[in-house]
This record gives C-alpha cells, structure tokens and sequence, in this order.
C-alpha cells in the first residue's frame, strides 16, 4: 500500500485526477466512480482538464459503488444522479455507459448479482476511487461486512445516516436506511484501488485502514490485502498515522519510473 500525504485538499484532489487522466488516456479504461462530498474536487479538476486540455473519457466505461434502496433515479440524491450531475454529464464518457446498481429492482439480492456480472463482463474495474467513512466504511460495506462480500443489500449504520443527512436538509428520517453496494470482495477484484480521505474527521479511520488490524470492523482496511492499494490524504485526515515521516520519505523517494 502507497499512503500519500498530501498538504491540502486541493493537492489531493489534483494527484488522485492525475492518476485518473493515465488511466483516461490508455486505448480503453474501466473506471470505478464514488460519490459523497471527497470526490468532487477530483471530479471538478477532471472536468476541467476535460474542458481546457481537451483530455477524453470517450473511450471508459465507469461503474459507481452503490446505489440507495428506493430512491428513483431522477432523485437529486440518487448516486445515479449524483454522478451525472456532479461529473460524468461534464464529460464525454458516453452516458450508456456509466453504470449504477438498480436501487429500484424488486430483488435487490439478483439485482447486486448482476451488478458483479456487468462488471465482469466488462473485464473488471481499472481503478476504483474510494471515499471512506468516518466508520471506516468504503462503499456502504459498513463494520462487520464479510471481507469477501460482493454487491448486495446493506442496512446503513445509524452514524451513516446521521453523516449522510446534511444532503437530505438535515432530516435523518430522509435518508434511506438500505443500500445497494458493491462488496469488499468486489471492490477488491478491481487493479488499483484509490482511497481519498480529507479533514481531521477522517483522522482515526484512516489510521486504522493502514495501520490497524485487518478487520471486518474497519472495511477499509481491506486495502491491506491488495496488490495495488493507494491512500491519499490531507495533513488533517493522515494526522493519526504513526509511520507518517516514512510515507512522506517513501513519497519524495520513488524512483521515477515508479509510478503511483
Ligand atoms: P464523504 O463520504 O466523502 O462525503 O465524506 C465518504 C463515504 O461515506 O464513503
């Protein structure tokens, strides 16, 4: 695992979309979207080398993590929505393609099956951006999800759903208690995973994502296990972290063919 640190939220944003334009800029690229407030400055700096520098999604598919239970998808906090609305309607990725689980299906268990099926058969995920919960939750697998789940049905924690209410005006009883989210196994079947954490909110989950024990309490920390996991942070989110002056030291001495 890579953690970077980074000064500020700005600079985050700017070197997770540089990750992002290579893997736009290769022949063909399945990119793995995120909603909630993290992504967006990433999103809007895409959008913007999109608009300025003439950089094309053209030829990417994407795929979001999940997906609220009950919420139609003309629902301003539908992630179906959201995505569109706060990135992909900015660039060319063709609209067909940007894929959201169906929050609306009759059978939310063969609705998340398909979901890992679409992904397959679209040959996997390339990278998937990941914000993460002050509970340590990476898509809505909350504590105690199996680190092997794949996309199903979760009851969002009671401290998701009070994070989650500023986007519902503030009123807990808005937002949806059920989820369609990819699962750790299927996040973890993906070629690079790429967590994003800003603010000192995030402090405690992030250290324990990198230097806890891998656990279902801390979905996260999943990332332990995979071949291509990188954490980037802000001083405030990265201020737990123990080994904090070696991340830095590994980060100013990467060799430079060693890409992120
Ligand atoms: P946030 O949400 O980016 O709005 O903090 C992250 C998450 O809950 O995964």
């Amino acid at each position: 695992m890579e953690v970077i640190i980074q000064p500020d939220a700005e600079s985050v944003a700017r070197v997770a979309a540089d990750v992002f334009t290579d893997y736009a800029r290769r022949e063909s690229a399945t990119l793995g979207l995120a909603t909630g407030s993290t992504p967006l400055a990433m999103y809007l700096e895409l959008i913007r080398r999109h608009r300025d520098e003439g950089l094309s999604f053209a030829r990417c598919r994407a795929f979001l993590l999940d997906e609220y239970v009950g919420l139609p998808r003309t629902h301003e906090q539908s992630y179906y929505r959201f995505i569109r609305d706060n990135f992909t309607s900015h660039i060319d990725i063709p609209d067909d393609d940007v894929h959201s689980p169906d929050g609306l299906a009759d059978d939310p268990t063969a609705a998340g099956l398909a979901y890992d099926r679409a992904i397959a058969e679209a040959g996997g995920v390339d990278v998937q951006l990941l914000g993460i919960g002050t509970d340590g939750h990476i898509g809505f697998n909350e504590p105690g999800s199996s680190l092997r789940s794949r996309t199903r049905l979760k009851t969002l924690h009671p401290q998701t759903i009070a994070d989650n209410a500023r986007f519902f005006g503030d009123d807990e009883s808005q937002v949806p208690h059920h989820v369609l989210t990819q699962g750790l196994g299927t996040i973890s079947d993906a070629g690079h995973l790429l967590l994003l954490a800003t603010g000192s909110g995030k402090a405690d989950a992030v250290a324990a994502t990198v230097e806890g024990p891998v656990s279902a309490l801390c979905p996260a920390s999943i990332l332990q296990f995979h071949q291509h996991a990188t954490v980037i942070v802000d001083e405030e989110a990265g201020s737990g972290l123990a080994n904090a002056d070696y991340y830095r030291y590994a980060f100013e001495n990467k060799p430079a063919w060693q890409h992120i």
